[in-house]
């Protein structure tokens, strides 16, 4: 007969349920998302000048790849609790994916807009595979996030993008995980910043946990893309463009909150080329955690303000947030490097090839 096991991880609603602000109402619905692993770099933080720790929370690691799911686990268990049938959102992908599953396992309509041609095919995948009605418009995530703000307004359909409050009460549980796993917050903590949800999520998480245990606070660098990049231009941009399509945002939803995470952290929003966001996804991939372009971007801009000697980590323990698996992009890997070798099927030819590498 089998004995039942005793589950030890049963995802952030459980593990910090006390945390959360949230309605009693809330149900749970988990996917065991969150427990990912920060996973030390020592080879790219000596590539990068060295004389720092260097670790990737590594959100590719959840349920659908990307740090959504920590989110939406708390916002799809609120609108169970308050007996929403339906769930909307817009989306670059990645939320659209995981509103999809969540929704899936909570058994509600899901309907999810998003710009066409602009989304990677993992997350499209994704959240066709889950089943949620997938609607592409002509036109940007902020053309969609408009729609489906109305619309929820209009309609008994529930949001479920970031400016849902209870998605931040989610993710700032990334925070709690990485100060439980250093015993206080690093000195420094880089992500990438689209529609800014994110950095403020992280900001309350850490305020909160320090408030609670002392676990100091870090200063946050936020990185956006060159061609989206209102936060750091000072105003919306009308036809955002970037590689990184998760952060091809022009008005961020929570760009004030993000301003002042960044302010209050003594930290700094910047922005960094597709170019050197691609030559950080090479670099992660080749320290072995591959992430799609946007989750790339944290570093590449802690690499360029070490470059610019705009800031001093010696001695210092810096978190990197990597949001989003690299399968959730294969076209990009396809476009931005050489295709595999074709040898034909012998021996002899393998071993041509491989004495050519030793000499
Ligand atoms: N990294 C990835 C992989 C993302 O998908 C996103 C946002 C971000 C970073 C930025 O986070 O918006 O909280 O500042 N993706 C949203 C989406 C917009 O629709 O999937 P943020």
């Amino acid at each position: 007969m089998l004995t039942e096991k005793k589950i030890s991880y049963t995802g952030v609603f459980d593990r910090y349920r006390s945390l959360l602000n949230i309605p009693a109402h809330t149900q749970r619905v988990s996917l065991l998302e969150g427990n990912t692993p920060l996973i030390p770099l020592p080879r790219l933080a000596a590539e990068l000048g060295g004389g720092f720790d260097l670790w990737a929370k590594f959100e590719g690691m959840n349920p659908t790849g990307s740090f959504k799911d920590r989110g939406m686990t708390v916002a799809v268990g609120e609108a169970v609790g308050r007996g929403s049938r339906a769930i909307i959102c817009a989306s670059t992908g990645n939320t659209a994916a995981s509103a999809a599953a969540y929704g899936a396992a909570a058994g509600l309509r899901v309907v999810v807009l998003i710009p066409q041609g602009k989304v990677a095919a993992g997350k499209l995948a994704g959240a066709v595979a889950y089943g949620a009605e997938v609607i592409q418009i002509d036109g940007s995530f902020d053309d969609a996030l408009n729609l489906v703000v109305e619309i929820s307004q209009r309609q008994p359909i529930l949001l479920v993008n970031s400016l849902n409050p209870y998605r931040l009460e989610g993710q700032k549980t990334a925070a709690f995980e990485i100060c439980d796993t250093l015993g206080e917050a690093p000195d420094w903590l880089c992500l990438p910043v689209g529609n800014a949800g994110n950095i403020t999520a992280y900001w309350m998480g850490f305020q909160q946990y320090h408030e609670l245990q002392k676990t100091k606070l870090p200063q946050i660098l936020g990185v956006q893309a060159a061609g989206a990049a209102p936060l750091v231009l000072g105003h919306p941009v009308d036809y955002p463009e970037t590689v990184a399509t998760a952060i091809r945002i022009g008005r961020p939803a929570r760009g004030e909150q993000a301003l002042t995470a960044a302010q209050e952290s003594n930290g700094r929003i910047i922005a960094v080329s597709d170019d050197e966001i691609l030559d950080m996804q090479r670099r992660l991939a080749g320290n072995g955690v591959w992430v799609e372009p946007a989750s790339a971007a944290g570093l590449a801009g802690l690499k360029r303000e070490l470059q610019e000697q705009r800031i001093d980590v010696r001695g210092k323990r810096v978190v990197a947030v990597c949001t989003g698996h690299g399968l959730k992009d294969p076209e990009i890997i396809a476009r931005s490097m050489q295709p595999p070798l074709q040898l034909p099927p012998t021996a002899d030819a393998l071993e041509t090839y491989l004495q050519k590498g030793m000499e």
